[in-house]
């Protein structure tokens, strides 16, 4: 049985995380998603959230499960028992540093394989930064997330400003 972690940020999960998760699926019989929580790094959601909303946002009884983890990606999959990282590559300049890291992580580990999955085309513009960027100005992202992750965005970016106090 081959078990693969998808290690991120996932801050917040989007459409092409989910892509990435559903083909993973498809390929290895165990699935975890690791969502790192570096306290270096300032995130929108907190780990915990993080990762409830991507249960929240994978289909029921698709057996994948969804981790914290901090510390090193491939401390976290050799303790999962995996034997692969999976990562999603959506354009060429990811392959600077996502080459980087696989390298690194099998210096570091060289029992763990890193395998990269291409994006649905659809997903190729798509990332975290970018779309918290496009929502908090106003764009409309709901075919990029889950309704539950646009919930969880309008509540975190968009909500009602009654603690500033109006002139006069
Ligand atoms: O979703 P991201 O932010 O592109 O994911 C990056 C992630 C979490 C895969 C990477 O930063 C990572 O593996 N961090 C854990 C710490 C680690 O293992 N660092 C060494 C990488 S060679």
């Amino acid at each position: 049985m081959t078990a693969a972690v998808y290690p991120g940020s996932f801050d917040p999960v989007h459409r092409g995380h989910l892509d990435v998760i559903e083909r993973a699926r498809s390929i290895f019989e165990r699935v975890v998603v690791g969502v790192l929580d570096n306290p270096q790094k300032a995130y929108l959601f907190s780990a915990e959230e993080r990762v409830e909303l991507l249960r929240r946002s994978l289909p029921p009884g698709g057996d994948v499960d969804v981790r914290r983890f901090s510390g090193l990606a491939v401390r976290f999959a050799a303790g999962e028992g995996a034997t692969v990282i999976v990562r999603g590559l959506r354009q060429t300049s990811d392959l600077d540093s996502e080459f980087q890291m696989a390298l690194m992580n099998r210096r570091l580990e060289p029992g763990v394989h890193t395998v990269f999955l291409t994006t649905a085309f659809a997903n190729v513009y798509l990332s975290s930064s970018l779309l918290k960027e496009v929502f908090a100005l106003g764009g409309a992202v709901d075919e990029m997330v889950t309704p539950e992750v646009a919930t969880a965005l309008r509540t975190r970016l968009r909500a009602p400003a009654a603690a500033v106090p109006t002139p006069g």
